[in-house]
């Protein structure tokens, strides 16, 4: 079929396989132009097939010569109907590893549940016998607690008294508008450190080394965001923030039970990107538009393959780990340098309809957030009939 965009506000219904495969093959032949790591040798990523967790998988195959298993929750494809595209992004990587002569094997299902956590912990006891590296990147509006069985639904909103008002952008349209969001209730708070907090993470670890599944030496890592003032009311300093609190005070808790392995846990703070995550948080995207602009003109950018392949070439598999007083990993340094931080907060109250053309990227910012879904890549022809009905190779 031939496939274009669908765009539904922040989200795009098709995916185009080959946009897809283009964009891992990207990411590959970046990884491949730095110099090898001494990284792990065996590992899981729960949240592998696209963002973050994606770039992480394809850093620890192409960069260190890694088995890897992935663990998602994607759509797969129905005839007539893309898949989603962290299924393709997963079928092209497993080619590609496979090619390369990489163990690469993925489960496709929702990583909150004892069902998915066992079969995972089945196919490494299988396959690997053990893994040396744990990266937690999930990003997910609702979660289903499998010991209680209550669903919980996240918030983005402020915490406090006053309602947050500010600036926010129509990626789509370029319409600059003031956004309001009314402060979240206590049980709007909870439930959204019950999604996006540490509890799942520490499930995840708990069961596998349980199960005898962890290395000595094992690292298992999460992602984090901090982020500029201007957005601080709703993201840092509101429920998100408030779950990423959860996550990074989780991390201490894991290295706590880890010790007797030698084994440590990490949070790492990373660069605000236009992942399908962040296209969903108001305010984040003209703050994201106007960053691009500057560390695109300072020659900082980064993209999330850029990112992780410095997170592991001089962070965690550096001699010692550089960490924040707070105990963090931090690849956001660019982002929260102060030139650019200077310049980005001028260009926020300069922002307008009229002035975001010329001040902001917002081309940039909708050339990623199509990239998402395969669309817009180089060299890829698009209307070329191509075959939805891609498989995952090592789909377990
Ligand atoms: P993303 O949406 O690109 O990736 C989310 C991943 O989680 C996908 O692989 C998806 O399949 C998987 N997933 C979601 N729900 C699942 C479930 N129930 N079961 C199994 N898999 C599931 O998101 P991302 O932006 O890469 O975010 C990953 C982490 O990085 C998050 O913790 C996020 O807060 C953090 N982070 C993001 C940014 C940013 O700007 N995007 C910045 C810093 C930190
Ligand atoms: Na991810």
């Amino acid at each position: 079929m031939i496939i274009e965009p669908k765009i539904r506000g922040f989200i795009c219904l098709t995916a185009h396989p080959k946009g897809c495969e283009q964009n891992v093959v990207n990411q590959i032949d970046y990884v491949k132009s730095k110099e090898p790591v001494k990284g792990p040798s065996k590992v899981l990523v729960i949240g592998a097939s696209t963002g973050f967790g994606l770039a992480s998988r394809i850093t620890s195959a192409f960069g260190s010569n890694a088995a890897t298993v992935g663990v998602f929750y994607e759509k797969p494809p129905a005839p007539g109907k893309t898949a989603s595209p962290g299924w393709y992004n997963s079928a092209a990587f497993e080619e590609q590893a496979h090619k390369a002569g990489l163990y690469a094997r993925s489960i496709n299902g929702d990583a909150f549940s004892d069902e998915i956590k066992q079969k995972t912990i089945e196919l490494i006891k299988a396959d690997l016998g053990q893994v040396d590296l744990v990266i937690y990147s999930l990003a997910s509006p609702r979660r289903t607690n499998p010991k209680t069985g209550v669903t919980h639904n996240s918030v983005l909103k402020p915490i406090g008294d006053t309602t947050f008002s500010n600036k926010t952008v129509d990626f789509h349209t370029g319409k600059v508008s003031e956004v309001s969001i009314a402060p979240a209730n206590e049980e709007e708070i909870e439930n959204t450190v019950a999604v996006m907090g540490g509890d799942d993470w520490e499930m995840w670890i708990d069961d596998l080394k349980a199960a005898g599944l962890l290395a000595e030496g094992a690292v298992t890592v999460a992602y984090s965001y901090i982020g500029p003032s201007v957005t601080e009311a709703v993201y840092r300093k509101g429920t998100i923030g408030r779950a990423k609190d959860h996550l990074e005070a989780t991390a201490f808790k894991i290295s706590d039970n880890l010790s007797d392995l030698h084994g440590k846990a990490y949070v790492s703070v990373n660069k605000a990107l236009v992942t399908q995550a962040s296209s969903a948080i108001p305010v984040i995207p003209l703050y994201i538009s106007l960053l691009y602009k500057v560390m695109k003109e300072k020659g900082v950018h980064e993209g999330t393959i850029e990112q992780i392949q410095r997170l592991f070439a001089d962070r965690l598999y550096k001699n010692e780990v550089p960490l924040d007083e707070a105990g963090r990993i931090r690849i956001d340094d660019w982002e929260m340098d102060e030139d650019v931080q200077e310049k980005v907060a001028a260009l926020w109250a300069e922002a307008t309809d009229e002035t975001l053309p010329q001040i902001g990227d917002l081309q940039g910012y909708k050339k990623d957030f199509l990239n998402l879904f395969g669309f817009d890549v180089q060299g890829v022809d698009y209307e070329k009939d191509v075959d939805e009905m891609v498989a995952i190779p090592g789909l377990v």
